[in-house]
């Protein structure tokens, strides 16, 4: 028997030291402890060795039985403390590391541009309206004096719904939504930003764009009305050196019309190829609010006139900004947009 507790002891000292988990740990400690366990079984058997023999295995047995337990306590402190160490490596935190930047956005250049303009015609007084995507036929084409099968309507080729209605091919219409609605008002002065649709794509066209259209129609109103205010845009947007051009031009909703030029903003008029050489650099389309316009709004009868023009938002953050491919707008890279 005092072979069988050396044995035992032999043994237990090597399990407990190898095993390294609490599990395991568990059954060792059931193995030799539990109530069915092998020291227990053993000390349960006392009564079948002599009388003299007896108080010296007891006594071994029970050493035994303390240095067991008091190894696996040990044991079991090691393997929690390296437990709650692993834990730490994994959770730590590194209080010094740089924080995650909190990136803000910016306004899109379209909408700086936007609202650029808006801000030089309000300091002139006029209001700022605005009119649907989804336009009809008569307020996008008819009532602006292009009548059904006029050569007009080719240039702005839109995109239809069906026979009557389409999205906006420009800002137009909203002239006759203006004086439908202001008449018999006076003075009417308006710009009316928004979306314009054409079957258009290329570098310089998008089917989707921006215009910002102008209208101004009141007693004794001339061209050179129009002219000295197209001038004071051009210089408030780019810069007070600028100047102007006006070329006889068509629409079928002013007359006369008149395209207006910025000097080459690049070259500032000597010719480059940004201006392809010309000098000039168109931004607008303009004239005098055609008599069948006004009809078409009812002010034909007040024995007024008016200015009208049209500008292209794009077209003018591009000459702003020199952005060289009209699609850099619409793609949502940060890398573009995060310049403005
Ligand atoms: N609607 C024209 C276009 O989209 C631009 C335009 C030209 C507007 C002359 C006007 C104007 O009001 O008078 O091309």
């Amino acid at each position: 028997m005092l072979k069988r507790l050396e044995e035992l002891q032999e043994e237990g000292r090597r399990r407990i030291g190898e095993v390294n988990n609490l599990a395991e740990l568990k059954e060792i400690s059931v193995f030799y402890l539990g109530k069915k366990g092998a020291l227990t079984t053993l000390l349960r058997s006392l009564g079948s060795v002599t009388p003299e023999e007896r108080p010296e295995i007891g006594k071994k047995a029970n050493l035994l039985r303390e240095e067991l337990e008091r190894r696996i306590r040990t044991k079991e402190q090691l393997i929690k403390d390296e437990l709650t160490a692993d834990q730490w490596e994994r959770e730590k935190i590194d209080v010094t590391l740089p924080g995650r930047p909190v990136r803000i956005g910016s306004k899109h250049p379209l909408t700086i541009t936007m609202e650029a303009i808006k801000d030089i015609f309000y300091g002139l007084g006029f209001q700022v309206v605005y009119g649907p995507d989804i336009e009809s036929d008569y307020y996008n084409f008819t009532a602006l004096n292009i009548p059904p099968d006029h050569p007009a309507r080719d240039m702005q080729d839109s995109f239809y719904f069906n026979e009557e209605f389409l999205l906006r091919a420009h800002t137009s219409p909203v002239q006759i939504r203006t004086m439908e609605k202001l008449f018999p008002q006076l003075p009417v002065r308006i710009i009316a930003p928004g979306k314009a649709f054409r079957r258009d794509d290329d570098i310089t066209h998008s089917p989707m764009f921006h215009q910002v259209e102008g209208l101004f129609i009141d007693k004794n109103i001339s061209f050179a009305d129009l002219k000295g205010t197209l001038l004071l845009f051009a210089r408030e947007m780019f810069g007070p050196e600028q100047d102007i051009r006006l070329r006889p031009s068509y629409f079928p909703f002013t007359e006369p019309s008149a395209e207006v030029d910025i000097k080459c903003i690049k070259c500032r008029g000597d010719g480059c190829r940004v201006c392809s050489g010309s000098g000039w650099l168109e931004i607008l389309g303009s004239g005098m609010v055609h008599p069948a316009v006004l009809r078409s709004g009812g002010y034909d009868t007040l024995g007024v006139s008016g200015y009208a023009f049209g500008m292209g938002v794009e077209r003018i953050a591009m000459l702003k900004f020199g952005i060289d491919d009209i699609r850099h707008f619409y793609n949502n890279d940060r890398r573009f947009l995060r310049q403005f």
